[in-house]
């Protein structure tokens, strides 16, 4: 490829992820890697195959795309792609050891969330679920006086959908002394704002159907770790449990990538006036979002974050008129019914915004309040994205 490790270490990430992953500066070479859908490979070794041998072990496709994570993430080591974020849950997962203890937020990722409750309940593991920002519940449960240490603790910083910030570097810290593992799901900050394995995780999570590919038109996930070890056994379990990228999805992702930068700057920096505006509205009742002073993740986040995401999320405040009255979450509703250029839909980190109520989807834990409202802020002009937020807020009445 085009960026060797130490090139990549030399240079900004917001050249890595247009430089990275490229074919050899050489006499007609294309400029962008190319499309290979096969499924097998001409066989020369001893035991009639390549490197590559079969589709599941390895496709070119992929090979761009987890250089550059692995270079954006500072691995010294590829990423590994899966056929979804899920799919890299379920990879990192296997890393518990039979009967282990997983340490994870309350308010993870509701799949995730229903995936370990699932292991749990099948006795594959003991699950203790934590507040993530309250770093002495989360040191209790890792290492108990009267209970077993945890294997393995699980990071979503901030968390989806309540925005919670952990001390990643305390926790991971402890998890060490526990003997823990540390798997950091990145999503929503993504390795331009935030760098868990400098932070002491020892694997980084990523769903790339998000801010990584950004346009909404791609489901893949991705594991990065500096661990040989660890990589070594996630790539074995992605291969035997056949979670794989498609090779289309992955070359799209790549694409996608080459913008991320671009992206990440033009969405945090509106997210943060619209935060600002929504935050004295008077239908919204509550803002939760790291990058207000008033949050009570906003420290945290200043001192292990570069920026505070675009995601945010607000409590819609009952409406009580003479034409009658809403519950939060009926206000929610409507004001979601009465927008025209946000888009209803569930999913975050795409070029377009997104918003909905999150506990309109049953996996929702119900400690998430009924009239949180998410909101993915994307790319469009910031002036128009707050004309619409204000006319919907505004059809609830005054
Ligand atoms: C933080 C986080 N992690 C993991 C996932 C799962 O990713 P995917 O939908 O690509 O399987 C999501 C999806 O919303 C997510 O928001």
């Amino acid at each position: 490829m085009s960026l060797s490790e130490e090139q990549a270490a030399a240079l900004s990430a917001e050249t890595v992820v247009v430089a990275a992953g490229r074919p050899p500066r050489a006499r007609d070479e294309p400029v962008n890697p190319p499309l290979v859908l096969s499924s097998t490979y001409f066989g020369t070794g001893p035991l009639g195959d390549g490197d590559r041998g079969y589709g599941r072990y390895s496709n070119p496709t992929w090979d761009p795309f987890e250089e550059a994570l692995g270079q954006l993430e500072g691995a010294g080591l590829p990423g590994l792609l899966y056929a979804s974020g899920l799919a890299a849950v379920s990879s990192a997962l296997s890393l518990v050891p039979a009967g282990g203890v997983l340490v994870m937020p309350s308010h993870s990722y509701a799949g995730s969330l229903v995936m370990a409750t699932e292991l749990a309940e099948k006795g594959f593991l003991e699950l203790r679920t934590v507040d993530i920002a309250d770093t002495d519940a989360v040191l209790a449960q890792l290492a108990p006086a009267d209970g077993h240490p945890a294997s393995m603790l699980w990071l979503e910083s901030p968390t989806n959908p309540m925005l919670g910030v952990a001390d990643i570097r305390a926790l991971t810290a402890a998890a060490h002394d526990a003997g823990a593992v540390v798997v950091t799901d990145n999503t929503f900050s993504t390795p331009l704002v935030q760098q868990p394995l400098a932070l002491g995780s020892d694997v980084v999570l990523h769903s790339v159907t998000k801010y990584l590919s950004g346009h909404s038109d791609v489901v893949l996930g991705a594991l990065v770790t500096s661990n040989a070890g660890l990589r070594a056994a996630l790539l074995h379990h992605r291969t035997i449990h056949g979670g794989i990228a498609g090779p289309f999805e992955a070359w799209l992702a790549l694409r996608g990538l080459r913008t991320l930068a671009l992206r990440v700057e033009r969405s945090q920096a509106s997210a943060a006036v619209l935060a600002e505006r929504l935050s004295t509205h008077p239908r919204v009742g509550s803002i939760r979002f790291p990058g207000l002073p008033s949050d009570p993740g906003h420290e945290r986040a200043k001192s292990q974050m570069k920026g505070f995401g675009s995601v945010l999320c607000i409590e819609m405040a009952p409406v009580v008129g003479a034409s009658g009255s809403l519950s939060g979450a009926d206000a929610a509703d409507r004001m979601i019914r009465a927008l025209k250029l946000w888009l209803p839909a569930t999913s975050l980190g795409g070029v377009e915004s997104l918003i909905e109520r999150r506990r309109r989807h049953t996996a929702e834990p119900v400690s998430v309040p009924d009239n949180l409202v998410r909101l993915s802020v994307g790319i469009e002009n910031v002036e128009d994205l707050w004309a619409d937020l204000e006319q919907a807020l505004a059809s609830l009445g005054r």
